[in-house]
C-alpha cells in the first residue's frame, strides 16, 4: 500500500521491505577468499540498511539469513554461518537496541543450536520495548516449511474443538504463521541478479512489488536502497482492482 508521512512523520514508502540478501558466495570468491568471507561482509550491510529505514519509509525490513535449503552447504559454510549469527547477535545487540530497532526471529528453532535460540530469545526480549524499526531475521526459514507448520496448529486447533473448520478464511491461517505480528511485505529486493523468491515469505508476498537487481549483497548500499523505495513510492498498485 502506498503510505503518506505518519504522524511521528515517517517518510512515505513501502511500509515492510523484505529482503534476500543473495551474492555473498560470488563476492567472496570474485576476491579470491572463501565463502565465508562473503558471509561476514554481509552481515556488516545489515546495519547501514536498517539504519537508512526511517527515513525511507520502511517501518518493517524482514531479511533472509538461512533457509530451511541451506543446510544442504558443506559442514564448514554452515557451521561458519551458526557462529556468524551468534557473534551477530551477540555483538549487535546492544547497537540495534539504542538506536530504537525492534527485533524479531521468524523459522524453526527446533533444528538451531540451544546457544544459539537463548541469544535469540533474549535479543527479542531485550528490545521488544523499541518501535522506530521492526527488523524480522528469517533464520532456518522456508515458506512452505512456515505453512505446514502452521497448518499443523491450526489442525490440533480443529481437533481441539477450538476452531470451527466452517470458520476457516483467507484471514485464518495467517494468524498461525511466524509471522502473525507483521503486516505483508510491500516490496521484496533479492540482490545478485537471480530472479527467484527461493521459497521467502510465499503467503505473504502474494501482492509485493519485485525488484531483482544485480548487486551482490555485500556491495548493496543505503543508496540504492533509498532509490528503490523511492521507485516503489512512484508505483501504482491495485491489488487485483481497477484504477477509479
Ligand atoms: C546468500 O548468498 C546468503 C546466505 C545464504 C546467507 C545470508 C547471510 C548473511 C547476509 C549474513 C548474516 C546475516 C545476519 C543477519 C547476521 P550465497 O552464499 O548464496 O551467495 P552466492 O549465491 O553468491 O553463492
Amino acid at each position: 500500500m502506498r503510505r503518506e508521512p505518519d504522524e511521528a512523520g515517517q517518510a512515505a514508502g513501502p511500509g515492510h521491505v523484505a529482503i534476500i540478501m543473495d551474492g555473498n558466495g560470488r563476492w567472496a570468491q570474485m576476491r579470491g577468499r572463501p565463502r565465508l568471507f562473503g558471509h561476514h561482509a554481509g552481515a556488516r550491510r545489515v546495519r547501514e540498511i536498517v539504519e537508512a529505514c526511517p527515513e525511507n519509509g520502511v517501518k518493517y525490513l524482514t531479511i533472509f539469513a538461512f533457509s530451511t535449503e541451506n543446510w544442504k552447504r558443506t559442514q564448514v559454510e554452515v557451521s561458519g554461518l551458526m557462529k556468524l549469527f551468534q557473534r551477530y547477535i551477540t555483538k549487535e545487540a546492544r547497537a540495534l537496541s539504542d538506536v530504537g530497532v525492534r527485533v524479531r526471529f521468524i523459522g524453526d528453532r527446533v533444528r538451531l543450536n540451544d546457544k544459539l535460540v537463548e541469544l535469540m530469545d533474549n535479543l527479542e526480549i531485550l528490545t521488544a520495548h523499541n518501535d522506530l524499526v521492526h527488523l524480522t531475521i528469517a533464520l532456518n526459514y522456508g515458506g512452505r516449511d512456515e505453512v505446514a507448520r502452521a497448518t499443523k496448529r491450526l489442525a490440533q486447533d480443529v481437533a481441539l474443538g477450538t476452531l470451527d473448520p466452517e470458520t476457516i478464511d483467507e484471514e485464518t491461517l495467517p494468524r498461525y504463521l511466524d509471522t502473525y505480528v507483521l503486516p505483508d511485505p510491500d516490496l521484496v529486493i533479492r540482490t545478485s541478479g537471480e530472479a527467484r523468491i527461493s521459497n521467502f515469505l510465499l503467503w505473504q508476498s502474494a501482492y509485493a512489488e519485485y525488484e531483482f537487481i544485480d548487486t551482490l549483497w555485500p556491495d548493496f548500499t543505503a543508496e540504492e536502497f533509498g532509490r528503490l523505495a523511492r521507485k516503489y513510492g512512484a508505483r501504482d498498485r491495485r491489488f487485483g482492482a481497477v484504477k477509479a
